[in-house]
């Protein structure tokens, strides 16, 4: 989805570009910098919870004891590491921004996980994978980096048979958004459908459904946008002489606030499907 400019789910070398080449930093090093200093150390890079991973997880029943696992655009490896403790299986994680998958790595090892765990800084427009097939793809917030349908479409390739692939996915809980909101992410994710839609795109893409549920407001708030505020404002203050970095701040605040306002219009929908024979 590369016309995304919103920071959920973002990639971040779009994210980066777009700072180096429409705003004042002069250097991408700098820019880097600050993206870092934003989001190093939250615990997620989107919304998410190990109730969320584990109710989804809890509707594939045919898994085998042991099952080899795909997780795609990991991030920091919070729900990577919620699978691990939910199976005995064991897991590929890749995410393309070398230090979340460091991080995955030092979490992985301090848990206990490390002989269970694959981290591999790769693109999931390029995946090299081998030639072994996954029994679960999984994917918290990063498919529409490809695009959904396009996601469920590409990744069939690497799944196993029986196999099954579970994904989040912003999705308009309305037909009729408020004006606000719907010009908000007509600029920043257009590709964004409804629940039945995106039923439909699965449908389309040669799977079908095990279940969907829309994630908790709870899990936009406890473990993402609440730390992301919170560091906002630590440097707004810290920043407050430097407008490069407070016009970032600032349209980092307007999508919480958006949330805020708007989150009976708009949420992440986990949708869990297997593909048809
Ligand atoms: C919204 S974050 C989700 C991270 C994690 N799954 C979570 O829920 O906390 C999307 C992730 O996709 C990664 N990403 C973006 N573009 C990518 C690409 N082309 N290939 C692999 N990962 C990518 C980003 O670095 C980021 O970690």
């Amino acid at each position: 989805m590369g016309q995304s400019r919103h920071l959920i789910g973002r990639s971040l070398l779009e994210w980066i570009g777009e700072l180096a080449q429409f705003r004042t930093y002069k250097n991408m090093s700098d820019a880097i910098a600050f993206f870092m200093e934003v989001h190093q150390d939250l615990p997620r890079e989107g919304p998410g919870s190990f109730a969320s991973t584990q109710k989804a997880f809890s509707m594939l029943s045919g898994l085998p004891q042991t099952p080899r696992i795909l997780d795609i655009g990991c991030g920091p490896g919070q729900q990577t590491l919620d699978l691990l403790r939910l199976t005995r299986g064991t897991i590929v994680a890749i995410d393309n921004h070398l230090p979340y998958i460091n991080k995955l790595i030092m979490r992985s090892q301090a848990e206990g996980f490390a002989e269970r765990i694959d981290a591999r800084c790769q693109d999931m427009f390029d995946l090299d994978l081998g030639r072994e097939g996954f029994d679960l793809i999984w994917a918290e917030g990063a498919i529409y980096i490809l695009g959904f349908e396009r996601g469920l479409s590409e990744w069939k390739r690497w799944l196993n048979h029986p196999g099954y692939m579970a994904v989040t996915e912003l999705t308009w809980l309305t037909s009729k958004p408020s004006p606000e909101i719907q010009n908000f992410w007509q600029a920043n994710y257009p590709a964004m459908q409804t629940i039945e839609e995106n039923l439909q795109t699965i449908k389309r893409a040669g799977y079908e459904t095990i279940g969907y549920f829309c994630l908790p407001e709870s899990d936009w708030w406890d473990d993402y946008y609440t730390p992301l505020e919170s560091r906002v404002h630590l440097l707004q203050e810290k920043y407050a002489a430097q407008p490069e970095a407070l016009e970032i701040l600032r349209s980092e605040q307007q999508e919480i606030d958006l949330y805020r306002k708007y989150s009976h219009e708009y949420g992440y929908v986990f949708y869990v499907v297997f593909p048809k024979a």
